[in-house]
This record gives C-alpha cells, structure tokens and sequence, in this order.
C-alpha cells in the first residue's frame, strides 16, 4: 500500500477509534435564557417582574470540581483513626468526563455529581456525639454512616460536605436500608434549631429572611422570630419535610421522592418548574441549588443586600447559602440527570394477597382517584388551582395544563410563599408505602391519616407537620375515599402501599 494511502487510513482508523471512545452526547445548554424563561411558571403575584441571571454571569462562575468524597460516621461508630486517615490523602479528581464512553459511565459520573457536595465546612464542625444525634434525630445506617453527608478532600484540606443532592434525597428505611431518591429524611431544620441552641446564636431577621422571603409573600415573615418560637418550629418539622428556600420557616414543603422523574410534567409541589426534556432537569438543579437567590423578583434578590443584578461585582458572588459560588457544568448536569432517569424504587417488601389488592385497584378507580392519580405514572400531570376562587389567568390556559378543580388544600405555600404559583399538582403515587410526610405541607404521616375523616375536624391535631403558630382547623381538604366501608378502606390501602 502507498504510503500515503496507508497514512490516509490510518487516520480514518484513528478518527472512527476517537469517535467511537468519546462518545458525545448531545448536552443541552443549561441557562439559556429562553428556555429559563419557558420553564419558570410565573409568581402567585402576576406583578411582580422575573429577572434571571444573565448567561454571561452564569457561565462566568467557575465551575465545581468532583474531588472524590468519603463516608461519614456518627462519632460513636467511627473506626479508630478514620478522619486522621483521610487528612493525609491528596485530593483526587473523581471522574474524568473526557473518558466517558458509554450510557453507564454518564450515569455512573452522575452519582457522583449527585453526591458532590458544593457546601464544605470544617471538617470537625459537626461532631455527631451521641447528644447531637439524639436530640436532632438523624437517621444512620447500621454501620453508624449518614449517607446523606461526605468528607472531601479538597486542595484546602479535608472539609465536610453537604447540601448535595443525596443530602436532600437520600432516606434510610426502618431496616437501615438506604434508598436514594427516596423521600428524603436529612433533619436539616431540627440540626439548624440545635445549633442555635447549642451556639446561642441571636435569631434575626436576615437568619431566615434570604431564605424564605418574597415580595409578595406574608409581610410578617420579614419580622425577627422570638428565639424559642423559631426553634420550637422549626423543632416541628418532622422527618420527609424541610424548609426548602423559597418556601417558609412555618411552611416548609415535604421532599418528593425521584423516581419516575422522567415522567413528571411539572417540578415542586407548586408545578414551579416544567419539565419537557432533560435540560429542564438539568435547569432545575441549577436553580435550585444556587441560582433562585440570585434571581431579581420585582426589586428584591433574595441574596442580601442586592437589588439589581447590575449591581453585583464579581467579588459579590458569595454564595447566599454561605459557600463560594460556583456552578455545576453543563456536563456535570447531563450526567446528572441520566443518573436520576436511571433511578427506580425498591419494591414494597409487604405484599398483600393478589385478591385484596384487585378489589384495592377497583375501589381507586370507582372512587375518582384515577381521574387525577392516573396509571402509569399515577399523576394525570396537571396543575390544580390551589383554591377554588383563583381566577386562573388567560395565559396561563395556553402555557399550563391546568384541570380546573381545587381541593382545597392549605393554600398559603402556593399563594404566600417564593415557591407560589397559585397551583398544587397533583404528586405521582409512585413508591407511596415508603413514605412519611403526605400533602405539600407534610402535615399528615401516613395514608390512613390522608383517609380518615376525622382530620376534617376544626380540632384535629395532625401527627406531621404543625407550625407553632397555627390556630387549627385541623387537615382541610382532598376529601377523597374517606367514606368506605372498612374492608374497602382496607383494600384500597393495600393497593396504594403497591404502588
Ligand atoms: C436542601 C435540600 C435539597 C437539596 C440540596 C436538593 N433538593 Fe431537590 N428538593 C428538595 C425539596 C424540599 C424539594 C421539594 C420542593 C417543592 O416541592 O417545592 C425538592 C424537589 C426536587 C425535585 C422536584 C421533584 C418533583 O417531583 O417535584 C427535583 C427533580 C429535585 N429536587 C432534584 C434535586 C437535585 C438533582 C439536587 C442536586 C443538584 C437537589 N434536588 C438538591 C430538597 C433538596
Ligand atoms: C381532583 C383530583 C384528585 C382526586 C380525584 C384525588 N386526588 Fe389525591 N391528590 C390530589 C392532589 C392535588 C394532591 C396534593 C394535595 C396537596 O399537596 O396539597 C393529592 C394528594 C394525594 C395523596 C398524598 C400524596 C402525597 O405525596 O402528598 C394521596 C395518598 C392521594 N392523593 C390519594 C388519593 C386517593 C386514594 C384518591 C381517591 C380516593 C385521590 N387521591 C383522589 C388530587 C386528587
């Protein structure tokens, strides 16, 4: 062969080699605009103006780098020497994304991302002594780790993490078995109310304002919080609950479980965000996870002391969450979101007998639920107004699947709060019988409890979530399948606890 032809093919050869070894994804573009704009469904308050983060700025923040992470343990059932070990290894990048060849690498870096997390503190700065514990309520594995938190060895030193995605989304069974992208369980009020406590830390205004206020929202959350009444509520918060920003320190919305995310239209309990391809996913996470307290509504950024977006100068970008800020690449995102796609709930060990949960399957049907809980994914996918006299907006009746019906639920998170859009969705019913916060605010424990009448009553006290100030009126609203004779009741139970 002439040489140059031989050159020639070797070329090819080692064009194909490269082609087939880096396989490309096509990633969409996180924060573009037009998108951002499309997926973000507008305020409660159709006043107030939405303002994002400019591409330019969003792209400029550097990106977070995937230092490989360690376990955590509790200190009783820490092994002798473990932190000591883990300060004298170098930092190693975890994952190389040039090198990813296949879906199970993307995926595989994906869990790496999710654990990744962006907030480092001082590596002692939560000692997880058996008084912590207790009084906060942690959940741990057999083996004593908190699988929600990691050590990183970072070119600063070893730090401990938190506020990644598996912080928030991870749950640890009764049998100690962890489930990722369950109903997520981290006591991250009751640790904020314990440090207060333990620090003595002053409760201002600003400790829970940036967090949770909206222009819009109840004036009264700009108030500075009495100390004991900001701990005690945010004591109340009960496992599955947590006090996302943009919600509110006395409505703080229960963690939704992931799996089946792919198949979910609308993200958050308020159908705050779309979701019609994986970018919105990927949008999501960023948003969430930095870029709403940079967001201008009307003229407030939640991040303090900021007004409009011109006035940030680069050194300002601190984080509001209290770490440096940073974003996570394009491709960190994509890997991510294949990684929740890939992710499926662990089956109900307790099975009732085939007959019962037939009947149970009949009963859901004859009962409406199906109507709004509907198969496969038992979401019909739309938004429901929050209550029954929202006057829902024109726009919105080409922009949102909206089905005109309120149940009546507690409407303050989605008419008072960041998070509000004037709409509940319906949530899938995927994976129910694990979990342990029911309705957006958490206020029930259990679907007997969703089920029985009495929490109807003006003087039911509910077993989830009760903020300190309420005056009760007791669970109002969904009043579905409440009136069925006990074995139906039974029947269709079992049949929810299978799904
Ligand atoms: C500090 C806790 C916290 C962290 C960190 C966190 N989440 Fe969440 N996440 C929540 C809470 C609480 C909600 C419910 C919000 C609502 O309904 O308004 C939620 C909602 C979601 C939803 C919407 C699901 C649905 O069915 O509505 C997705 C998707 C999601 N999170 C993914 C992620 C990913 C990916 C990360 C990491 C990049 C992450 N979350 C980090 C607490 C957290
Ligand atoms: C008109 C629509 C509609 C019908 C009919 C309906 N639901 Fe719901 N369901 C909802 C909405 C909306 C929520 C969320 C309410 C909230 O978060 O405040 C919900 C919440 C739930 C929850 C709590 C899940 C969670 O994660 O919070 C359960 C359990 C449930 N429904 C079961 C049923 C059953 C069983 C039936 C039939 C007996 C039924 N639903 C009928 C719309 C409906």
């Amino acid at each position: 062969m002439p040489v140059h032809k031989l050159a020639a093919s070797v070329l090819l050869l080692s064009v194909l080699f490269i082609a087939a070894a880096n396989y490309l994804p096509d990633i969409p573009k996180t924060w573009d605009m037009k998108e951002i704009k499309r997926f973000h469904v507008p305020p409660y308050d159709r006043k107030v103006a939405v303002t994002y983060v400019p591409e330019e700025i969003y792209y400029a923040l550097p990106e977070y780098k995937l230092y490989k992470t360690y376990p955590v343990y509790i200190y009783d059932k820490m092994p002798e020497g473990y932190l000591d070990s883990l300060k004298s290894l170098p930092p190693e990048i975890a994952v190389d994304f040039s090198k990813l060849t296949t879906d199970e690498d993307w995926i595989e870096a994906g869990r790496l991302v999710f654990e990744m997390p962006p907030n480092r503190s001082p590596y002692n700065a939560l000692t997880f002594e058996s008084a912590w514990v207790d009084s906060v309520g942690y959940e741990t594995t057999k083996d004593g780790i908190l699988p929600y938190l990691s050590y990183i060895q970072t070119p600063e030193g070893l730090k401990l993490g938190s506020t990644s995605c598996a912080n928030c989304h991870t749950k640890i069974l009764d049998n100690g078995q962890v489930v990722v992208g369950g109903q997520g369980d981290y006591p991250f009020d009751r640790e904020f109310a314990f440090i207060i406590k333990k620090f003595d830390f002053p409760v201002t205004a600003s400790m829970s304002t940036p967090l949770v206020y909206a222009p819009w929202s109840d004036p009264s959350v700009k108030e500075a919080w009495a100390k004991e009444d900001f701990v005690q509520t945010l004591m109340s918060t009960p496992p599955g609950v947590m006090t996302r920003q943009g919600t509110g320190t006395e409505s703080p919305v229960a963690v939704p479980s992931l799996f089946g995310i792919r198949d979910i239209k609308y993200f958050d309990r308020t159908g705050l965000m779309k979701n019609e391809n994986i970018g919105d996913l990927m949008r999501y996470a960023a948003f969430n996870q930095g870029m709403d307290m940079f967001t201008q509504y009307g003229a407030y950024i939640p991040m303090n002391g900021i007004s409009s977006h011109s006035q940030i100068t680069t050194e300002q970008w601190d984080h509001p969450f209290g770490y440096d800020a940073g974003r996570y690449s394009d491709e960190q995102l994509y890997a991510l979101a294949m990684y929740l796609y890939s992710l499926e709930a662990p089956e109900n060990p307790e099975k009732s007998p085939a007959e019962v949960l037939a009947r149970g399957e009949v009963i859901f049907a004859e009962q409406g639920c199906v109507t709004c809980h509907t198969p496969p994914a038992f979401t019909n996918n739309m938004l429901l107004p929050a209550t029954a006299d929202f006057e829902i907006p024109d726009e919105d009746k080409e922009t949102l699947d909206i089905f005109n019906v309120s149940v009546e639920t507690d409407p303050y998170l989605s008419t008072k709060t960041r998070r509000g859009t004037g709409y509940y969705k319906v949530p899938s019913l995927r994976g129910l019988w694990m979990r342990e916060a029911f309705f957006h605010d958490g206020s029930l424990t259990s679907i007997e409890e969703v089920l029985d009448p009495a929490r109807l009553e003006p003087d039911y006290i509910p077993t989830g979530h009760v903020p300190v100030n309420k005056v009760f009126q007791g669970v109002p609203g969904h009043p579905f399948g409440m009136e069925l004779s006990p074995d139906d009741k039974d029947a269709l139970i079992a049949y929810l606890k299978s799904l």
